[in-house]
């Protein structure tokens, strides 16, 4: 009987810990805000690098991973610390974005450059209306990627 108890103890306390794991494991975190953030940096140099080699196919490849990255914030984490972190995208980034794309499916690569710099330059307004000037962001001029740019 005794011993009955125990293996009926024993299987509860094994189903309880197997629900709470599974639980805890399928919780919907929201990702990390810096971590997307990382992602714009690296698209955004690459952007730049695809523009300076005159490469449309390559530039379109980076515009639209910017554009599904930042609507991805602007879903997941409308908010952080206090700030509204998807207006700010629409109202600071998103235009930066449809400038740049234009020049891109214009072929008119000097303006393409001009306005990366000034999407960067929106990319460390927003780090400054956020409490996060320290972080300025450089245009990206040089290759530190194995990949090619030019076609
Ligand atoms: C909505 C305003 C906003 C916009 C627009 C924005 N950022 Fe940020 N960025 C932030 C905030 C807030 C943080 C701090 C996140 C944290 O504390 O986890 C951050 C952090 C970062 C970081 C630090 C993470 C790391 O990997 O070092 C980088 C880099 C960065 N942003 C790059 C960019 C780039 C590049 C752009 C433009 C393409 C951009 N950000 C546009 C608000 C913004």
């Amino acid at each position: 009987m005794k011993d009955a108890i125990v293996v009926v103890l024993l299987v509860l306390s094994l189903g309880a810990n197997g629900w709470l794991w599974h639980r805890q494991n399928s919780a919907e975190q929201p990702p990390e805000l810096a971590l997307e953030m990382s992602y714009l940096q690296r698209f955004v140099h690459k952007l730049s690098l695809a523009v300076g080699a005159r490469n449309p196919d390559l530039a379109g490849f980076y515009l639209h991973e910017l554009e599904e990255t930042t609507e991805a914030i602007q879903e997941d984490i409308p908010t952080y610390e206090g700030h509204r972190i998807a207006e700010l995208i629409g109202a600071m980034f998103m235009p930066q974005l449809e400038a740049v794309d234009a020049a891109v499916k214009d072929r008119d690569w000097d303006r393409g450059s001009e306005l990366i710099q000034s999407m960067t330059a929106a990319c460390n307004s927003c780090h400054q209306a956020t409490a996060h000037g320290f972080i300025v962001i450089a245009v990206g001029t040089s290759n530190p990627f194995n990949q090619k740019f030019r076609k």
